[in-house]
């Protein structure tokens, strides 16, 4: 017992460490079934977790291929042995599982024959059975023994910690998507609330040019319709969770060009993109590069839409370490700590939280009267 009481430990130890390392409840079920089938030397283990109505909720396997769990179907019901495991709180033992009644004889098909068997349930804090162990054909013997089943009960009863908290965690998990649907708010009112201003502000000038200069009126639809198309494609990479296709094929700096292109005309602006000589473009991954990106059309789209600005001057600047963008009006300014502004408004909040997420510095200068200068600054990596 003495020799094996290490690996035990280890193989213990190891299943709580998942669950203190965050990982998935199926990565942390996976490791106490990997763990059982070692410790109790067994050809096969399963580790099941009833769904409460008549069947597992998730049922791991160890000791078989992929392909053989694949081959045998769907998932079992919590029938015959199965089920006898969940329904009785002592561990059960046989070497020849065909002789008990309660296995009724058949496999699915695909399914390798067993004999010896080891049951162990899983009991909760509050003494619900919330899990099986189930191990069969023991390695070099004829069945499991005593010593076997003392492991598999010692890895039970950690296993039963383990599930729980792992389930709380899947719990809180679910609380995050909440905040995914937070984010989904703010790229939605980054983008497309923007785009769709524009497509406003140039049907009006279409409108109101229709009957006096029907060319330029042309040319206007012509360019509403193609911001209305760019509006569905940011919409459709959106909802996939993708980046911006124009992110992704033309990357940071020809993509804000073209937006502050964009933006001059159809706001009739005077506006500047800087690079700084020696900007590297690459080095970041997607989710920084999308974080400047976004920053940097927020604050440009507040200098056009707010500031009554003459000029606006984007810049942007870095090294392979970290990249800064800027946005500088010479407008009307505001008092960026005022409340009001955070609770009805998403873009300062969304800039704010952008940068916070990505341990970036985000810095708004103004004041009313003097100007506007947004300036944001991240790391390439960690
Ligand atoms: N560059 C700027 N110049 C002047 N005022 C600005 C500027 N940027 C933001 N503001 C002010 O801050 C407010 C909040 O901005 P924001 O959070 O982006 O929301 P929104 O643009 O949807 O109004 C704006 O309504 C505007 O009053
Ligand atoms: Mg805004």
């Amino acid at each position: 017992m003495a020799q094996r009481l290490n690996p035990a430990l280890k193989a213990v130890s190891d299943a709580v460490l998942a669950v203190a390392a965050n990982l998935s409840v199926d990565e942390v079920l996976q490791k106490l079934v990997d763990a059982a089938r070692e410790l109790a030397g067994a050809r096969y283990a399963a580790l099941g977790i009833p769904d409460g109505t008549g069947g597992f909720r998730r049922f791991l396997v160890a000791g078989m291929s992929d392909q053989l769990v694949a081959s045998m179907g769907p998932l079992p019901r919590t029938h015959g042995m199965l089920a006898a495991m969940l329904h009785q709180a002592d561990a059960y033992r046989t070497d020849d599982i065909h002789d008990d009644p309660r296995f009724r004889g058949w496999w699915p098909r695909q399914h390798p024959d067993m004999r010896s068997f080891l049951g162990v349930p899983i009991t909760g804090p509050d003494g619900t059975i919330i899990g099986a162990f189930y191990l069969t054909e023991k390695d070099g013997a004829d069945g499991f023994d005593a010593e076997d089943q003392e492991l598999i009960e010692l890895l039970a009863a950690h296993a039963a910690i383990a599930i729980t908290n792992a389930r709380l965690y899947e719990q809180s998990r679910e609380l995050s998507i909440l905040s995914e649907r937070n984010r989904l708010a703010l790229e939605l009112h980054d983008v497309v609330s923007q785009k769709l201003f524009s497509v406003t502000l140039t049907a009006e000038a279409a409108a109101s040019q229709i009957d006096t200069d029907p060319e330029t009126a042309r040319v206007q639809l012509h360019r509403l319709r193609g911001l209305a198309g760019e509006a569905l494609e940011e919409l459709r990479a959106l909802i996939l969770g993708l980046r911006p296709p124009d992110l992704e094929r033309d990357g940071l700096e020809h993509t804000l060009r073209k937006e502050v292109e964009m933006v001059a005309r159809t706001h009739g602006a005077d506006i500047r993109l800087e690079v700084e000589p020696g900007f590297q473009p690459g080095g970041a991954g997607g989710e920084r590069e999308l974080a400047l990106l976004r920053i940097a059309h927020e604050a440009l789209h507040n200098a056009v839409r707010h500031a009554h600005a003459d000029h606006v001057i984007v810049r942007l600047a870095g090294s392979d370490r970290a990249r800064m963008v800027e946005v500088t009006d010479d407008g009307i300014g505001f008092d960026p700590d005022a409340a009001e502004l955070r609770s009805r408004h998403l873009g300062l909040t969304s800039m704010e939280e952008r940068a916070r997420e990505l341990q970036g510095r985000l810095k708004i200068r103004s004041s009313p009267g003097h100007g506007t200068t947004v300036r944001i600054e991240l790391a390439n990596h960690d």
